[in-house]
Parts: C-alpha cells; sequence; structure tokens
C-alpha cells in the first residue's frame, strides 16, 4: 500500500542536487532517518521551516555527495518524502546546456525530458514481494506539475536569474558525454543535460506527489567549438557556488507562492493523486 497523504496544510519537499548538500537555507528543526520497502534514502530528512513554511530537505547524493547518480536510491527518497507527508516536491539539477542561450549561471525550468538511462529501477510496482501490486503505466505528459513550474518560472525572474522552458535529457553517467554524443542529444532536441532528472520526476508521478525541477546550468558540456572551458568537475563546482545561492533564494520565494497559492496546489496535488491511482493495471 502506498502512504497516504497526511492531514493539514501541504508540506513541501526538497531535493537539493550536486552544490545544494547543506540545508542552511532553512530553519532546521530536526533530523529524520527514514526506511522504506525499498532500502535506505540517501541521507536524512532535514525537517524544519522556510519562511514559515513546513518543509523537509534532503541532500539527494547525500550531504557528503557518497552517492553517484547510478546509486541514488531514487525509490526510498521518494517513498520516505510521502510518508513523511511531503505532497510537492521541489528538487534541483545540476546541469550541462546543449544551447548557445543557455549559458553558465541559466536557471532552466523543464517542461519535458529524455531518460537516456539505462540502469535505474524506473517503477514502485515491480513485483516483489512487499511492494504495491499492479502495473503502473505513468504518463509522462505533462511530464512536470505545470503549477509548480508556473511558480518557480515567476520566482526566478523576481530573483533576476536569467530562466528558460526547455527539455532535460538525463544521461546514466558517471561519466560525462564524449562530443558526437553530445551533438547527438542536441539533435534528439534536449537543452539542458544532467545525471538525476530521471527516474526522480516520473517516480514522482507514481507517488501522486506534484513535482517540478529546476535545472542549474554549469557548463556547455563539450559540444561546442572554440569553448574553452568543457565541462569538468572543477568548472561545475566553481558556477555551482553562485547557482546555489540563487537556488537557495529561488527556493525561499517559490515555497511561499505555493503557501500563497495553497487552494490551486491542493488541487494540483488531487490531479496528481488520481493521475498516480489511474494509471496502475491489476
Ligand atoms: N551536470 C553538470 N554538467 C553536466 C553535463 N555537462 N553533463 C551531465 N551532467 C552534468
Amino acid at each position: 500500500l502506498l502512504p497516504a497523504r497526511a492531514d493539514g496544510p501541504l508540506k513541501v519537499g526538497i531535493i537539493g542536487g550536486t552544490g545544494l548538500e547543506n540545508s542552511e537555507f532553512m530553519v532546521a528543526r530536526e533530523q529524520v532517518a527514514v526506511e522504506t520497502p525499498y532500502g535506505a534514502p540517501s541521507d536524512t530528512f532535514t525537517l524544519g521551516t522556510i519562511n514559515d513554511v513546513e518543509v523537509v530537505v534532503l541532500a539527494r547524493h547525500g550531504r557528503d555527495h557518497r552517492h553517484n547518480p547510478t546509486n541514488v536510491n531514487f525509490r526510498a527518497n521518494l517513498w520516505a518524502f510521502k510518508s513523511l507527508g511531503v505532497s510537492i516536491i521541489l528538487a534541483s539539477n545540476a546541469s550541462g546546456s546543449l544551447r548557445e542561450h543557455l549559458a553558465p549561471g541559466t536557471f532552466v525550468v523543464p517542461s519535458s525530458f529524455i531518460d537516456w538511462t539505462q540502469q535505474r529501477q524506473r517503477t514502485f510496482y515491480d513485483g516483489a514481494a512487499g511492494h504495491p501490486t499492479g502495473v503502473a503505466h505513468i504518463p509522462c505528459f505533462p511530464a512536470y506539475s505545470e503549477a509548480l513550474r508556473s511558480i518557480l518560472l515567476e520566482c526566478a525572474k523576481t530573483v533576476g536569474v536569467e530562466v528558460h522552458d526547455g527539455t532535460i535529457l538525463c544521461i546514466e553517467g558517471p561519466r560525462f558525454s564524449s562530443r558526437a554524443e553530445s551533438n547527438m542529444f542536441r539533435t534528439l532536441g534536449a537543452d539542458v543535460i544532467n545525471m538525476t532528472a530521471c527516474p526522480e520526476a516520473y517516480l514522482a508521478k507514481e507517488l501522486g506527489i506534484a513535482y517540478a525541477a529546476v535545472a542549474l546550468v554549469t557548463d556547455y558540456d563539450c559540444w561546442r567549438v572554440g569553448e574553452l572551458e568543457h565541462v569538468s568537475v572543477e568548472n561545475v563546482a566553481k558556477v555551482m557556488v553562485q547557482n546555489a545561492v540563487n537556488t537557495t533564494k529561488l527556493f525561499a520565494l517559490a515555497v511561499s507562492e505555493i503557501k500563497a497559492k495553497s487552494e490551486l496546489l491542493t488541487t494540483e496535488v488531487e490531479l496528481a493523486e488520481t493521475v498516480a491511482k489511474g494509471s496502475v493495471m491489476f
């Protein structure tokens, strides 16, 4: 059985990607360890508030960045959020740019994804004992919560960062792409590239969680001819310092907006729950 939604005000979950491992941007109250039928989440969850709104924060790779993208237990992370009463999630993903107009420092709020991962658990409904029964065929259009996307786009503009719509492509990693791959991903129609957008976005759907993400551009990957700084850990880390400052501001504003629009968001969560329920075949 899936964990039920908690009564009371909407609780917002935040998944911090690379560069957002610490939760200093919130008023932390306690650390909670959660066990799930899918094993252990990436780390303990920090419970607390941002602008007086209840939030639950998780570092996707663990606070010490110990989980590589393939080893992130996405199912455990999302299941744990749900069992902590979270029905809305905002996520961040450090990403490479596949487009000239998306320079490092730009934010993209993806409206769709291309899943190029190969080795990840893609469903909670895997037929294993102790897991929910049935087969889930979750629709991926729209790929993200449009209500949350609007809030992220609007709040990013208020923060003063350049923000765009786009398609995010998720590779398996942990290596970066070759130039041939990078060019292929461009021809496929992807705008940004990262290693953790999937399966997180659609696993959230199976749990009826309203979910949206912000891709924080750190680099131009390696497709750009004449570019001196192709993607490397050093370049990603350098740009993430400023991106993290802006994301912290963005999430604080977005959480307040979610509270201000709680009626709209409750409807959005109910929609997500209806889609999740209706997608399971027995
Ligand atoms: N994360 C940050 N930059 C990236 C890139 N160029 N490719 C994949 N993941 C990334």
